[in-house]
């Protein structure tokens, strides 16, 4: 593992990057694409499962660097979003359930300078052993602790500023996901989760941002709003999209030319203190015709279009600028 030189938030995704990289030296290419693919058949098979699918080295090597820039980049987006509505807090400590590899860990840290600190549990030591190896490459992150656990029922939570837990909601039964999602508002300041952007993925972000609310935590993103979520299940989910660059692996695998592939994901972010959500979000790619800008909002009100026009002065700029995700009017 490389040596960092850095331990700067900005330059984590780079550390990362060339981390994850380093873990495919030695490991031949027809080996790492055999591990995605029976990765990718767990993961279309029945979930949750009851045993851990990173079963062993060559399984979370190819989670690690198949998934990870992915997951990673997701959790960054909706942490960005987070830090948005609640621009002065910093997390003095930091626990990520499910947290496999450590994808949840990284976009903290590079979220957030400074160490603090992180405790990630998993009930697959292959991908905590892993996680661990690769937090070398950061000084912030070596002092983690990867520690073996079992998330569900019965789970309690030592106190941590900030619990994330992203993509593993899809892997539990309907009891573990409640318990996982009540422990993470017991113990926490603020609470992040991260699923798959599929209407499921949607789904389960839905109920634990229904069950946030109750237990007296404040929306922060992406909704601009505490009341109920407008969307109307089974006509539409609410999801968005992150940019991420392809590996070789990837291309090896899934074939193509792209040297890109978009992630899409559901998210909520939410804390026990106040928080200053945005006025709206833009939940669909803006469309761009001439003269004018068709915005699909959530507002406080609910999910509206809007037209900006170059009548609308200042916005117009602005519109054509905007990106689905982007608050809007942008801060
Ligand atoms: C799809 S991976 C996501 C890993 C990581 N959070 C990320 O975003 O890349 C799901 C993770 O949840 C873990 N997991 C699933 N069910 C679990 C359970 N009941 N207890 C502990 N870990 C569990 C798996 O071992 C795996 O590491």
């Amino acid at each position: 593992m490389n040596d960092a030189v850095s331990s700067d938030a900005a330059s984590r995704p780079e550390t990362l990057r060339t981390a994850l990289l380093g873990l495919l030296d030695g490991l031949p290419p027809r080996r790492a694409a055999g591990a995605v693919e029976r990765l990718i058949a767990s993961y279309r098979g029945d979930t949750p499962t009851d045993a851990p699918i990173l079963r062993d080295r060559a399984d979370v090597v190819a989670y690690a660097a198949y998934r990870m820039p992915a997951t990673f980049a997701a959790v960054r987006s909706a942490l960005e979003a987070f830090t948005d509505a609640a621009p002065g807090w910093v997390p003095g400590s930091h626990a990520d359930l499910g947290g496999g590899t450590g994808a949840a860990a990284w976009a903290v840290a590079a979220t957030w300078d400074g160490a603090r600190p992180v405790t990630v549990l998993d009930w697959a030591e292959p991908a905590l052993a892993l996680g661990r190896e690769i937090a070398e490459a950061d000084p912030d992150l070596r002092t983690a602790r990867w520690q073996r656990a079992r998330i569900g029922t019965g789970l309690t939570l030592d106190p941590a500023d900030l619990v994330t837990v992203s993509y593993v909601l899809g892997e539990l039964t309907d009891a573990d996901r409640a318990a996982v999602v009540t422990a993470a508002a017991d113990a926490a300041q603020a609470v992040v989760i991260v699923e798959p952007g599929t209407p499921d993925g949607y789904a389960r972000v839905a109920e634990a941002r229904d069950r946030l609310i109750a237990a007296g935590f404040h929306i922060a993103a992406p909704c601009p709003h505490s009341a109920a979520c407008p969307v109307v299940p089974g006509t539409d989910w609410c999801h968005f999209s992150v940019r991420v660059s392809r590996s070789s692996l990837h291309r090896q695998v899934k074939g193509g030319s792209l040297p890109y592939e978009d992630e899409k994901f559901s998210y909520v972010a939410a804390a026990r203190f106040p928080v200053a959500p945005a006025p709206a979000r833009i939940v669909r790619h803006p469309r761009i015709r001439k003269g004018q800008v068709l915005l699909d909002l959530c507002e406080p009100e609910g999910l509206h279009g809007r037209t900006v026009t170059k009548r609308h002065g200042d916005q117009y700029k602005p519109a054509r600028d905007a990106v689905w995700g982007d608050p809007w009017p942008p801060r």
